[in-house]
């Protein structure tokens, strides 16, 4: 694999984990605010500031992969033949719009959370919609363990678990 391929498939692996991390963070700072009636915090800004932030980052990544790796290319190819093959509809079609649709939740999240008027809807907010993100890309993701399109747990470079 080319390497500069290599280095972004690496980065995407491990950003997953950032993302994942500072997403359970954030919605379980915005739940205990939520169910304890607290005060919206800078901390708790900052966590979903910090989510939303990793995810655009893994998007990033995820967007140039998927046009240097030919992914686009397979829907424009055959359509059809790649909706009946699951292992190229996965990533050419699935895995993108999946993506895509828990970015949009997670910045909407954000920014209703902010206009709320009182600071335990702007906790319920966030947890809502960073909970909803947080299962949409759970659900997304090429786990190991997936029959197809199974992908490692860990990447660095040439290395994989
Ligand atoms: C629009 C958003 C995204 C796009 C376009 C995208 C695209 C891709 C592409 C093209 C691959 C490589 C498939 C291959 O050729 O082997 C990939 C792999 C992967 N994606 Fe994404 N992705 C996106 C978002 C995400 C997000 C948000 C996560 C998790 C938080 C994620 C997790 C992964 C993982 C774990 C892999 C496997 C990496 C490996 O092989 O080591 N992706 N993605």
């Amino acid at each position: 694999m080319e390497t500069l391929n290599l280095i972004l498939l690496t980065l995407h692996n491990l950003t997953r984990w950032v993302v994942l991390i500072l997403g359970i963070w954030a919605i379980g700072r915005a739940v205990k605010g939520w169910l304890g009636k607290q005060t919206f915090t800078s901390a708790d800004n900052r966590s979903g500031l910090l989510f939303t932030t990793a995810f655009d980052l893994q998007v990033l990544f995820g967007l140039i992969l998927y046009l240097t790796r030919g992914w686009g290319g397979v829907l424009f190819q055959g359509f059809g033949a790649a909706m009946r093959e699951a292992a190229l509809r996965f990533f050419a079609l699935e895995h993108i719009f999946i993506m895509l649709i828990a970015l949009g939740i997670a910045h909407m999240a954000r920014t209703l959370s902010k206009k709320a008027p009182t600071d335990v809807q702007k906790h319920r907010r966030a947890a809502l919609g960073f909970g909803l993100a947080l299962l949409l890309t759970l659900a997304a993701i090429p786990w190991p363990f997936l029959a197809q399109n199974a992908r490692p747990w860990l990447r660095l470079f040439g290395l994989q678990i």
